[in-house]
């Protein structure tokens, strides 16, 4: 039976240092400046995520938490017993205690996530609360090939649970290629349930990611101070601000830091130029309508077979499995 101990990484493939700079800088040479939104999540930046989730403004957690809790039956019943279940992007792994909660006999439970400290630390306090169940988690790029670890005892089938809209933080045609892997690993037995966001009132989305109390501001930022602390970068945090933009001809919400004057900055030796008003794209987070995430399932070989949305259909979790 596993430990708390037992649930240290069981494969480290976190991005080196040496790829972050690598990224950081192919980033800042392109025109529109832009940085992979996987190098937000830190230790500090996960902590900074879970605060987003608890804030009025951010829907997303909330209905996606209240859609769980609702269906968990239906759920459990459509994912059956003794599944391994593999989360990807897994974070505090909070919702995920819905379905650990409800699901038969799990083989285990496989969270992967690129910040390792964070992913440690949430894999050790399921461990202790849920002794029954193996947890084996995976710190890789889930963007890259990696493997995954067998459960202790033969599983019915693999499962992958992708919750949080995270798949909306992919470009369309990334979507489908992650979309393809997972579909491979899950195969034909198998299935994923994802939550999805759906496309809504423009105020409410940017309220959502441009809060009042300034949480999602940090959440940006916090990626000037980790250039600086890892890529001895110069960045002055007072001299950028937290953008949010409606992107309508690709539906999603773009994420920015916007250089407030002209000013040259020194990332790992080399030296970046801003002029005033220019932005960091940092994040995208896509937004779906539900005809347009099956249209992207199909393509990368799912079908959709059960969705379950909220009042306001703000939000959805969709159950996938791969087509034959
Ligand atoms: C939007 S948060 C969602 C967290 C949690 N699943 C939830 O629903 O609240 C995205 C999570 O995915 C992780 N993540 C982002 N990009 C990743 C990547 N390329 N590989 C592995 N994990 C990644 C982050 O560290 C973070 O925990």
């Amino acid at each position: 039976m596993p430990t708390s101990t037992d649930a240290r990484p069981v494969l480290d493939e976190a991005p080196t240092t040496e790829s972050f700079r690598t990224a950081v800088l192919t980033g800042l040479q392109k025109t529109q400046k832009r940085i992979p939104s996987k190098f937000l999540y830190d230790e500090r930046g996960s902590e900074l995520f879970d605060r987003i989730c608890e804030l009025d403004e951010y829907y997303p957690t909330r209905t996606e938490m209240g859609i769980m809790r609702r269906n968990i039956d239906a759920m459990a019943e459509t994912i059956g017993p003794r599944t391994r279940l593999v989360e990807y992007g897994s974070g505090s792994s909070l919702k995920t205690r819905i379905l650990l909660d409800h699901l038969e006999d799990l083989a285990s439970y496989v969270p992967v996530d690129i910040s390792k400290d964070h992913l440690a630390a949430a894999a050790d306090a399921l461990a202790e609360d849920y002794p029954a169940i193996p947890v084996q988690p995976v710190c890789a790029d889930y963007t890259t090939s990696f493997e995954l670890p067998d459960p202790p005892l033969p599983a019915a089938c693999t499962v992958a649970y992708y919750p949080g809209s995270t798949i909306g933080n992919f470009r369309r045609d990334d979507a489908r290629a992650f979309l393809e892997r997972v579909a491979r690993t899950v195969g034909e037995d198998g299935g994923l349930l994802i939550g999805v966001d759906l496309k809504k009132d423009v105020d409410v989305l940017k309220a959502a990611y441009d809060d009042s109390e300034g949480v999602t501001a940090a959440f940006t930022k916090n990626l000037l101070r980790r250039m600086n602390r890892e890529l001895d970068a110069t960045f002055d945090l007072e001299a950028f601000e937290h953008q949010v933009v409606w992107n309508a001809d690709r539906g999603c919400i773009e994420s920015h830091l916007r250089s407030t004057t002209a000013q040259t900055v020194s990332v790992a030796g080399e030296t970046v130029e801003f002029e005033e008003g220019e932005t960091i794209h940092t994040e995208d987070s896509h937004k779906y309508t539900l005809d347009g995430f099956a249209a992207l399932a199909n393509k990368a070989g799912f079908e959709v077979s059960r969705v379950w949305t909220d009042d306001r259909s703000y939000f959805s979790v969709q159950y996938c499995t791969v087509g034959a």
